[in-house]
């Protein structure tokens, strides 16, 4: 890995993290994913957010500072926009290294920093408008960014560069290589690298899209020449590319989203799937896509990313011990967590002995506020009327969807 400059005294140093972890524990990374820091050398010198001990993002930070002519125990301040241990977890070990680093962060940050590494000593509290002048010529400019995605996230901005260096916010999962600016990926690079923004919005970011929203605002004053974040791409021919398709997320809270069906289902025995298959050739008789995702077998980050973006949801699941199918509860409890809110929706459903799983999720969905047709359910094998029926389902919910805000 090497250290890229992005004017001649601030560098984006970047590790391609790839393992079998999950990030947060939860969302799988099979293409992996970047944690970028940042070097800004005034005549002090800022290192803007840390990475932890992981895939090697340690000899990787320690050896691209030393490319900019940089030590570990050169770095006068160490700016942390953001707690979360993927930017943090090296901290306690950091200051080891580097005993006389000032760390700054937000005041929520600072204590974090306590909780987390019992660092005490050496801490500074910036707010909205604060700066921290590193001499010739570069200040870091700090601005409170609260709840994106924690709520003592800021960003930092460098004026005479314009630089926003914005941690998670505009972030995204996988592994960039040896490229890290917008301009040096190919088209179909970007839509692989897009699939991957919006499932690392979903998971990460979707609960804070009011947020989000604030955060832009804040920022609207800004001269925004490049976008970097501590994760993915680094954004300089085209910033507010990515400012606005993280707009463009946090609006679907409200509508304007893909006019295609998230189908999620699960089937024990086949009849869920027959019954599935009349719906699906209901949205093809009106000419409505629609994407797959089979229960428990898909995993839910995925899940999540098709139903953040979709008007149309489509729930088939068995009842099963009197309630709904477990891994479906678990899917639309993530939905609940996520703000999957307002979607047009249908379910469906077989019963073996006698049913339950629609007053289960009746329940689960109320608080999505989802715009839903009315269920059909059937015991055993669905019959031909049933199959009609169902059928007939799939095309008035492929009028909702196409009539939807
Ligand atoms: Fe990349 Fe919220 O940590």
């Amino acid at each position: 890995m090497k250290a890229f400059p992005i004017s001649d005294r601030i560098y984006a140093l970047h590790a391609d993290v790839k393992t079998e972890d999950l990030f947060e524990g939860i969302w799988p990374i099979p293409d992996g994913v970047s944690l970028n820091s940042y070097l800004v050398k005034g005549d002090k010198i800022a290192l803007i957010d840390l990475v932890r001990d992981w895939g090697g993002a340690t000899a990787a930070l320690e050896s691209e500072l030393s490319q900019a002519g940089v030590k570990l125990a050169d770095v006068d301040y160490l700016v942390l926009n953001h707690l979360e241990p993927d930017h943090t977890g090296w901290l306690a070990e950091y200051r080891r290294l580097n005993p006389k680093v000032q760390i700054i962060s937000t005041a929520k940050g600072v204590e974090l920093v306590k909780s987390f590494y019992k660092v005490t000593e050496g801490l500074r509290a910036v707010k909205t408008g604060d700066e921290l002048d590193l001499g010739s010529g570069l200040v870091l400019k700090f601005f409170e960014t609260p709840n994106v995605h924690w709520p003592e996230t800021m960003m930092s901005y460098e004026p005479s560069t314009g630089t926003l260096f914005s941690c998670d916010g505009f972030g995204s999962f996988g592994m960039l290589g040896d490229r890290i600016f917008d301009d040096q990926f190919s088209a179909e690079e970007h839509r692989r690298l897009e699939a991957e923004s919006l499932r690392y919005y979903a998971n990460i970011v979707a609960s804070f899209g009011l947020f989000v929203r604030k955060a832009v605002e804040k920022l609207a004053g800004l001269e925004l020449k490049v976008v970097a974040p501590s994760h993915g791409i680094v954004w300089r021919r085209d910033p507010m590319a990515i400012v606005g398709r993280y707009l463009k997320y946090a609006g679907w809270l409200e509508g304007g989203r893909d006019k295609e069906v998230c189908v999620v289902w699960g089937s024990m025995y086949g009849n869920t799937e027959r019954g599935l298959k009349a719906v699906l050739a209901g949205l093809e008789d009106e000419g409505m896509p629609y994407v797959m995702h089979r229960v428990p077998n898909q995993d839910v980050s995925y899940i999540l990313a098709d139903a953040y973006r979709c008007e149309g949801i489509l729930v088939a699941m068995p009842t099963y011990e009197y309630k709904m199918f477990p891994p479906m509860a678990y899917a639309l409890d993530i939905f609940e967590r996520k703000h999957v809110w307002g979607r047009s929706a249908l379910r469906i459903g077989s019963w073996g002995w006698i049913g339950g799983a629609k007053k289960e999720y009746e329940e689960a969905i109320a608080p999505l506020k989802w715009n839903c047709l009315e269920s059909v359910e059937w015991a055993g094998g669905a019959g031909p009327e049933t199959l009609e029926l169902l059928r007939e389902r799939g095309r008035e919910l492929a009028r909702r969807v196409r009539e939807a805000k």
